[in-house]
């Protein structure tokens, strides 16, 4: 493949520095993508993409030399240095993204209603391109999972494997005395494949913005990574502190075991179908060569599982993939000419993102962010008829469902230690972004029936739900507030360019959120939820979809409830524990979180 000797010779050029400044880059020198001739026709376990979680579950499970494991990923290396450079958060270099935009959405403003889906297609995933947020949800928030029917997969759960994939790097001692840094060594690792660190370069005027939102009633916490992700805290980013690079499931999960011998990586080929033998059990995938899928018959090549397939495709592709396979609603695989094999309604479904408004970490409750309104603003979310606002296409389990997301996510928005609103914020005064961490509305994705090879139909039903809207002219009104304060406004005397000071009413600062709003913060989720099949989901607590066999998800598509956090240390947490599950493990059994020993 021509591509694939243009990123070697690039590789070559760029080991010398690469290698001496990353040792455990090394290993993937002597063993990278291999060729397609050298593909296998079977594998015990074939993963659907090389991303963040493919990678996490590829080498825990080839951590046993006699299972092989075969990683499919539509995207290639990127060797390119500033993959590494921190400087570059948010890469948008357009050959490591899929190409592709949402269906209008019709509850925003005429120019804001086509919103991008920013997906990544590179190995490593979106940790290879992200902006290197590295914080977690409040303990409320994965719990919920559990309440949704999902036994082990609450806070306590999960814990385990968000220690298990860190180590926590200490901050130098005078920073972290100038700025009253707080961490808890406990809840991270010390050995762990991703490094995470609090990045040590920061404004002095940072003191006034926290005291700002202590003016307003924040409360400062120790780390908001010990389930306390609530107020204000300082949230690690996934960075190796001692070089300043990127820290990401490429250099701490795939490049230590690359030369494994039970362990193939093969980039630039697409995964189309999961293959099923008559008794529904999975034997493996239809994949197809990059370079030829203009051509839906062209190069597909089929790959044997001997024991399971694993989809790792994100949760914008592997909803797709499996209704490519026939599981999946009923009547869009109809629609799509494709033979049902499992009437699944909730594959596509239950999608959700962190919409943001602009205005520039802060985790408010709502009761924080507003004060005076946020019973009422609850309690008109409860007493909604809990189906008025889903897209046409639930189900009545998928209804019920979501009435049960319902009582949970009302009651997360009254608590104290919950947050409705995130608020990064730095020391430079000026810009915030209010990202609504509870979004109620929920969204889809589905294959396009005209073209089930094109890429998926994404509507995120953004402000589907009015109470979203609330809650977003609520966080505008916040960060008014919080320029308003005594430590903000004496510092940076601040000025409201946008929305602007003559946007005051409700009805204004509901039309300033739907014509600003940004629909993602690439943080798609929820769209092969962790649930009972009776209410709608895909997979059972093992990660098992639900009426085929020996096919699991690992992704973020499993996410019942999105959490509030960027989602990238619990996509690890989710992955490290899936490959357990998958292993038949229990690390919760052996490992009490108290323990000093880890791993
Ligand atoms: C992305 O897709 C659009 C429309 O489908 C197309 O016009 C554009 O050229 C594509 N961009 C890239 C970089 O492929
Ligand atoms: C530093 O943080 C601790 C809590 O983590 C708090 O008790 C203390 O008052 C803070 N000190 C200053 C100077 O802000
Ligand atoms: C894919 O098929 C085309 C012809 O259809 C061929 O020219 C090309 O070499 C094939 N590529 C691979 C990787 O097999
Ligand atoms: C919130 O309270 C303000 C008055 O403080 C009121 O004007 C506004 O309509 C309320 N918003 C909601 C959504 O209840
Ligand atoms: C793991 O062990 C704990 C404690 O015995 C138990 O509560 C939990 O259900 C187990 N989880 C799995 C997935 O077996």
């Amino acid at each position: 493949m021509a591509k694939l000797s243009k990123v070697v010779f690039l590789w070559k050029l760029l080991s010398i520095p690469l290698a001496t400044a990353y040792p455990q880059l090394q290993n993937e020198l002597k063993q990278r993508a291999i060729k397609p001739a050298e593909v296998k026709g079977s594998y015990d376990y074939v993963i659907i993409g090389g991303g963040q979680s493919g990678l996490v579950v590829a080498n825990r499970l080839s951590e046993d030399p006699k299972v092989s494991v075969l990683v499919v990923e539509y995207g290639y290396f990127d060797d390119s240095y500033d993959v590494l450079d921190i400087q570059q958060v948010f890469r948008s270099t357009t050959h490591t993204k899929y190409n592709l935009t949402s269906v209008p959405q019709t509850q925003l403003g005429e120019r804001n209603q086509v919103q991008g889906v920013p997906a990544a297609a590179v190995v490593g995933g979106g940790s290879a391109i992200n902006g290197m947020f590295f914080n977690r949800g409040s303990a409320d928030d994965y719990d919920n999972w559990e309440k949704l029917g999902n036994p082990g997969w609450g806070f306590k759960g999960l814990l385990p494997y968000f220690i298990k994939s860190t180590t926590l790097q200490i901050p130098d001692a005078e920073f972290a005395k100038e700025f009253n840094v707080t961490w808890d060594e406990k809840v991270y690792g010390k050995n762990g494949p991703i490094q995470a660190s609090i990045y040590p370069v920061q404004y002095p005027a940072l003191k006034s913005v926290w005291t700002g939102f202590e003016e307003l009633g924040a409360e400062r916490q120790k780390t908001g990574d010990d389930g306390n992700a609530h107020g204000l805290f300082w949230a690690t980013r996934s960075i190796d502190d001692r070089t300043r690079t990127r820290s990401y499931a490429r250099t701490g999960y795939y490049a230590p075991v690359a030369d494994r011998k039970n362990l193939d990586l093969l980039t630039g080929w697409r995964a189309n179908t999961i293959t099923f033998d008559k008794n529904k059990q999975a034997t493996g995938i239809n994949m197809q060569s990059r370079d030829s899928i203009t051509d839906a018959k062209a190069n597909i090549t089929s790959i044997k599982a001997r024991k399971e397939v694993i989809l790792a495709a994100g949760a914008l592709h592997t909803p797709q993939i499996l209704q490519r396979s026939g599981v999946g609603p009923a009547t869009l695989l109809q629609k799509a000419n494709i033979p049902v094999l499992v009437d699944l309604p909730g594959v596509g479904s239950n999608m959700q993102d962190h919409p943001q408004v602009t205005m520039i970490v802060a985790l408010l409750p709502l009761s924080l962010v507003s004060p005076s309104n946020y019973t009422t603003l609850a309690k008109s979310y409860l007493s909604q008829s809990s189906s008025a606002y889903l897209p046409t296409s639930y189900t009545a389990a998928q209804k019920a469902g979501y009435a049960k997301q319902q009582q949970l996510l009302g009651s997360s928005l009254l608590r104290k230690d919950n947050s409705a609103i995130e608020i990064p914020f730095a020391g430079n005064g000026g810009y915030y972004l209010l990202m609504l961490t509870k979004p109620l509305s929920r969204g889809t994705i589905t294959l396009d029936p005209a073209n089930p090879y094109a890429e998926p139909l994404v509507d995120y039903n953004t402000f589907g739900n009015p109470v979203d809207l609330s809650i977003a002219t609520e966080a505008f009104k916040f960060g008014r507030a919080l320029h308003g304060t005594k430590a903000v406004s004496s510092t940076f005397n601040p000025v409201e360019v946008s929305p602007g000071v003559q946007v005051a009413t409700e009805k204004d600062l509901q039309r300033t959120a739907r014509d600003t709003v940004v629909s993602t913060t690439a943080h798609l989720s929820g769209t092969a939820a962790l649930m009972p099949r009776e209410l709608g989901g895909v997979v059972d607590a093992e990660l098992r979809v639900y009426g085929v066999q020996g096919v699991r998800v690992v992704d973020s598509s499993v996410m019942p409830l999105i959490p509030g956090a960027h989602l990238c240390s619990t996509v690890y947490a989710v992955a490290e524990k899936a490959a357990d599950v998958i292993r038949g493990r229990n690390l919760s059994e052996l490992w009490k979180w108290e323990e000093k020993e880890r791993i």
